[in-house]
């Protein structure tokens, strides 16, 4: 708590996946039935609640009596930008940006393209990009690209997860959510095929 409750990181591995079944009887972490598949609260809630309002105030104490401008990826970020924008005592704006990527299979050629630019200028401005998670990094690598050319002030990285295990851009956020070991997750805004965004929890 030295930070304001805010530490650099937030790892969950042990238990991650494979220990919850043993925690059945605990009614909070029960089995999640969606859709016929079976899928497990990986991250609670309550703990994304926690951690999301310490990444907020550690964002206000480093832009203080300053404007900051957030700039969505949609649509995974929109769950964890509108929790985030809440918890961020300053002047905030926002905007949004939409990507989408190729080439994620092979791994050669992981290709993104821009679907939905910025409404306005950054010029000048306090830029947070708020993603949803941080995987192989080509997405962000590219948006960081793009959003440079156009001369923000300062440009940050907000990441609900980071998946660091499959990294191939060196890229990384200035503030991370959890770090979270190689495992597709849904919820909270992440998607499986479009679906599974609306779970309150983060899960396998
Ligand atoms: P990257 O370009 O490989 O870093 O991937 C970033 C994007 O891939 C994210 O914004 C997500 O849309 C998607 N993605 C990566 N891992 C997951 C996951 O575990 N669940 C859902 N979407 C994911």
């Amino acid at each position: 708590d030295h930070d304001g409750g805010y530490a650099e990181y937030c790892v969950v591995h042990e238990n991650f996946a494979y220990a919850l079944p043993d925690a059945i009887d605990d009614q909070d972490a029960a089995p999640l039935l969606c859709a016929g598949i079976i899928g497990f609260r990986a991250i609670r809630r309550a703990a994304i609640e926690r951690r999301v309002r310490q990444v907020a105030g550690k964002i206000a104490r480093d832009f203080k009596g300053q404007r900051v401008h957030l700039v969505g990826v949609l649509k995974g970020a929109c769950i964890f930008l509108s929790d985030l924008i809440r918890e961020i005592d300053l002047e905030v704006s926002v905007d949004f940006m939409a990507v989408a990527s190729y080439g994620r299979e092979s791994n050669s050629s992981g290709q993104v393209k821009l679907i939905k630019d910025l409404d306005s200028s950054i010029e000048g401005m306090n830029v947070i990009l708020v993603e949803d998670i941080l995987d192989t990094g080509l997405t962000l690598s590219y948006l960081l690209r793009v959003l440079r050319q156009r001369r923000p002030k300062t440009l940050r990285v907000a990441a609900l997860l980071d998946k660091p295990a499959q990294r191939r851009e060196d890229v990384k956020a200035d503030y991370v959510g959890f770090t979270i070991p190689n495992e597709f997750v849904v919820g909270y805004g992440l998607d499986y095929a479009e679906r599974y965004r609306n779970l309150k929890d983060v899960c396998i």
